[in-house]
């Protein structure tokens, strides 16, 4: 998955979050009925779906796709602030000066990629004349390593296929290679990291050293970064060069209340469902609910999208308190799902492992076993295994997830290590990694013996 957005290309819409997935989602493992067209009238198979496709007009009026997360609201109540002051910070940009580099952090569902999005929107409508501007933004969430990121921005600003940066440069001439290309654009070149934190955490502030120190190395272009952290902590762990270069301007998002989340979800309900179907309570409590996972609107969203299609499901023509609930059940296993689905590509291979030896022994796993079975994974998978050390760190952001648990062991005289748990449901989660191409090859069956990850071809399996 390509987790870039090149700059000017964007439709002016909702597709400006910086993420691809804008297209309804595939046939998920719930089976739900998802998608716009719905069976063509007058095929053969019309009376199957006539059967069991929802009445959706009952509940819904705008595209169910409005309450998804890669969906930009064209307004974002109670972010007037930030939106005002990322703006101010970045407004030099458009007279083709060179704006500070910007860090923005507060907890996740906080509205920062929302409010970012919305701003890079307005500021490439301003400059869409103007050849010599660039606005580009990457997830660093499903990055690997500084390689990665490096090739990804530069690949973001080639032009023609033959300025590409392929796989299997040296980290220097990857280095060179994008400042040539930065060079070539010329002009101020805005660049946002969100998640940026995740990789520090995974592979450490190298990268943002180069970036940070890249202008001036370059003749024709400047470099403006925008770095998104949902810790708080974030510039605790950088270089004292890279934190005071980041840390030009700064601004928090703080938590929403659960009043400022109702004022989210009724704009969106008012979208997307017909008027006086949402019953009385059912926005507070989602709200409610949310405001007590630190204001997280990406939760509160989620409750009302899930309580909807529950509705939906159950054929009520009302969605009612009770469909909260349920729905708040259900999103556990969701979160999961998405957030197996967003890690960065050796992080799902180690996870495969965890869970295949997990499987396969039925107990806690020792972390040497782990990263063995990730070696010969990725020899499978004809993938250059990462050093102990990073698969290390995202076994921390493996637990750090939720995804699995890891305790100490004393082994007598073998010492201490660590034991791991998988902490997510199997049979759900291997689906999940099998969407990613790259794990496709360990789809082959494997004889008699067959275990359910070895089943890894068939991701509908119910
Ligand atoms: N003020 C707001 N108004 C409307 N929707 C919002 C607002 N803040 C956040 N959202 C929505 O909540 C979800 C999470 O927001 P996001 O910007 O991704 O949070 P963060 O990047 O801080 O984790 C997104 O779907 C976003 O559109
Ligand atoms: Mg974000």
């Amino acid at each position: 998955m390509n987790p870039s957005v090149p700059s000017e290309q964007l439709p002016r819409a909702s597709a400006g979050r910086g993420n691809p997935e804008l297209a309804p989602p595939p046939p998920s493992r719930t089976g739900g009925a998802y998608g716009t067209g719905g069976a063509p009238g007058g095929s053969p198979s019309g009376d199957l779906f006539d059967s069991v496709l929802p009445p959706a007009s009952d509940i819904y009026k705008g595209s169910r796709e409005i309450l998804r997360e890669s969906y930009v609201p064209a307004r974002l109540p109670h972010r007037e602030n930030q939106i005002r002051q990322v703006a101010e910070v970045l407004s030099p940009g458009l007279r083709g000066e060179l704006p500070s580099n910007l860090l923005i952090y507060g907890k996740i569902g906080t509205g920062k990629t929302a409010v970012v999005q919305q701003v890079r929107l307005e500021f490439l409508r301003r400059a869409t004349a103007d050849r010599s501007m660039s606005f580009l933004s990457i997830n660093c969430g499903n990055i690997d390593t500084p390689y990665s990121l490096l090739q990804t921005l530069g690949n973001s600003l080639a032009e023609r296929e033959e300025d590409r940066i392929p796989t299997g440069w040296a980290l220097d001439r990857v280095q060179g290679g994008l400042r040539g290309l930065l060079n070539a654009r010329g002009g101020i070149c805005l660049l946002v990291l969100d998640e940026i934190d995740r990789l520090v955490a995974r592979s450490g502030d190298g990268v943002l050293y180069t970036l940070s120190q890249i202008n001036t190395e370059l003749d024709t272009a400047r470099l403006c970064l925008i770095g998104i952290s949902n810790d708080l902590k974030f510039t605790n762990h950088l270089d004292a060069r890279v934190r005071s270069r980041l840390n030009e301007e700064k601004i928090l998002f703080p938590p929403y209340d659960a009043p400022q989340l109702q004022d989210i979800l009724r704009d969106r309900a008012r979208e997307v469902f017909r008027d006086g179907v949402v019953d009385a309570g059912v926005i507070e409590r989602c709200a409610a609910y949310a405001a007590l996972e630190n204001g997280d609107a990406r939760r509160a969203l989620a409750l009302l999208r899930l309580a909807g299609e529950i509705a939906e499901r159950e054929r009520a023509r009302r969605i009612a308190g009770d469909h909260v609930v349920k729905a708040k059940s259900r999103l556990e296993l969701d979160i999961i799902v998405e957030c197996v689905r967003t890690l960065p590509p050796h992080c799902k291979v180690l996870l495969y492992a965890i869970l295949q030896a997990f499987e396969r022994r039925r107990t806690g796993v020792l972390t040497g076993e782990v990263y063995d079975a990730y070696c010969k994974l990725c020899q499978r998978l004809g993938l250059q295994p990462l050093h102990a050390r990073s698969i290390s760190n995202y076994l921390s952001e493996l637990e750090n997830l939720g995804l699995v648990r890891a305790g100490i062991v004393s082994r007598g005289r073998g010492g201490r290590t660590r034991e791991i748990v998988v902490d997510v449901p199997i049979a759900e989660t291997v689906p999940v990694l099998a969407e990613d191409p790259l794990l496709a090859a360990l789809a082959r069956p494997r004889g008699p013996n067959q275990t359910l990850l070895t089943n890894f071809d068939n991701p509908n399996r119910s």
